[in-house]
């Protein structure tokens, strides 16, 4: 035993200079696009997937939680578009996080729109993209995702679709292969999505998903703004969703933004660190607006256990990130999720869903 206490330090913050020194330097010397490929091609190898998962060690039962009554070792999860392509899901959840979202996943295969699609901005700890869901399509996804059985009571399935019958067909066929679905209509790079904005077409959408739903059904929202029309808008929405049967809402998709740098659209939506206040706020406004009728799965500029924190006594059961793990690399859950288990600590809290109400993390 003692033989492990002391090897583990060692190992985790060996492998966390080889990442910070050599790796991400190298990722980040590269086109974007090209980076996430070569990431991804790595993730592949199993010596690398196992090796990060040195990394993790997050199976304390202190973070144990459930969402939507799926049982999830801790309430740190990928967010949808990481794995646009449905292959590394397991690496994903072997380094630590509690579960991870493959997609989005359309109906027919798309190329998305031409590069630049994505724009790294590291002095601010953001990242804008323009991809407008390049994707092997439904067929492709679903095969993929039968053949990782392995993780399917951890994997969550982001889907999308401009028309109910796609959108239907789409939920009907993956909805087995995971343990939950994400509904998203709020990707800023394909304007169809909008089409749901509309709280009379969201509702006939999503009673017709919850008459065939196996598994929870999320919503992913777009944000909005403190106090105007598109907060109302916004809320009006998650409200309808949870009452036409969606079990909750992931809170919220990137911000839309232009910049000219971005494919031939130059608009496209900013991730990261300038999020994290807006997700919090808009975390508050919708469990107040919900109440008990959902959960909630705060997304947006997630970096640290304090940010989990701050979202989950919000009112969030669970959180997502993507661009947190882009600057920080695959040693983030598992630091992530030992931090978490220290600020419980500290406030003597020995359950997750007690952090609820519990006011900011205390220092540690
Ligand atoms: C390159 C990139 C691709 C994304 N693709 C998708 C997607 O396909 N579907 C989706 O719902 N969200 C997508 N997102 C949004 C993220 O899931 C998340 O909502 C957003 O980035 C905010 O979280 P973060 O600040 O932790 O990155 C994407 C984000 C990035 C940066």
């Amino acid at each position: 035993m003692h033989h492990r206490v002391l090897r583990e330090p060692i190992l985790k913050r060996n492998a966390d200079i080889v990442y910070r020194s050599l790796i991400k330097p190298l990722l980040f010397s590269m086109d974007a696009e090209r980076a996430h490929s070569f990431g991804e091609m790595a993730m592949r190898v199993p010596l690398v997937w196992s090796a990060t998962s040195v990394m993790a060690h997050t199976s304390d039962p202190i973070l144990r939680t459930e969402v939507a009554g799926i049982r999830l070792p801790n309430p740190l999860g990928m967010a949808a578009g990481f794995d646009k392509e449905c292959r590394v899901i397991r690496p994903l959840l072997s380094m630590g996080f509690g579960f991870a979202t493959a997609g989005t996943v359309t109906l027919g295969p798309r190329p998305g729109n031409p590069p630049p699609r994505i724009i790294r901005q590291p002095d601010r700890y953001a990242i804008l993209n323009a991809l407008g869901f390049p994707g092997p399509g439904l067929d492709v996804a679903e095969d993929r995702l039968a053949r990782m059985r392995k993780a399917h009571d951890r994997m969550f399935i982001s889907i999308a679709g401009t028309i109910e019958d796609e959108v239907i067909e789409v939920h009907r066929r993956l909805q087995q292969h995971g343990a939950a679905i994400e509904l998203n209509i709020s990707s800023p790079n394909t304007s169809g999505l909008r089409v749901f904005h509309e709280p009379g077409r969201l509702r006939g959408l999503i009673e017709s998903l919850a008459r065939q739903k196996t598994v929870p059904l999320f919503v992913k929202l777009q944000p909005w703004a403190r106090n105007d029309g598109a907060r109302r808008e916004a809320l009006r929405l998650a409200e309808t969703a949870v009452s036409a049967g969606a079990d909750g809402l992931v809170v919220a998709n990137t911000h839309p933004i232009e910049h000219e740098g971005l494919s031939i659209v130059h608009r496209g939506g900013l991730s990261g660190a300038p999020l994290t206040d807006h997700t919090a706020r808009m975390v508050a406004e919708t469990k107040a607006a919900i109440g008990a009728d959902g959960d909630v799965i705060a997304c947006g500029g997630v970096f640290n256990a304090e940010d989990v924190w701050q979202m989950l006594s919000l009112g969030a059961s669970a959180v997502q990130l993507y661009t947190a793990f882009i600057y920080e690399g695959p040693g983030l859950p598992g630091r992530i999720n030992r931090r978490l288990i220290k600020l419980m600590r500290k406030a003597g809290i020995t359950n997750i869903r007690d952090i609820q109400g519990k006011g900011p993390a205390p220092e540690l």
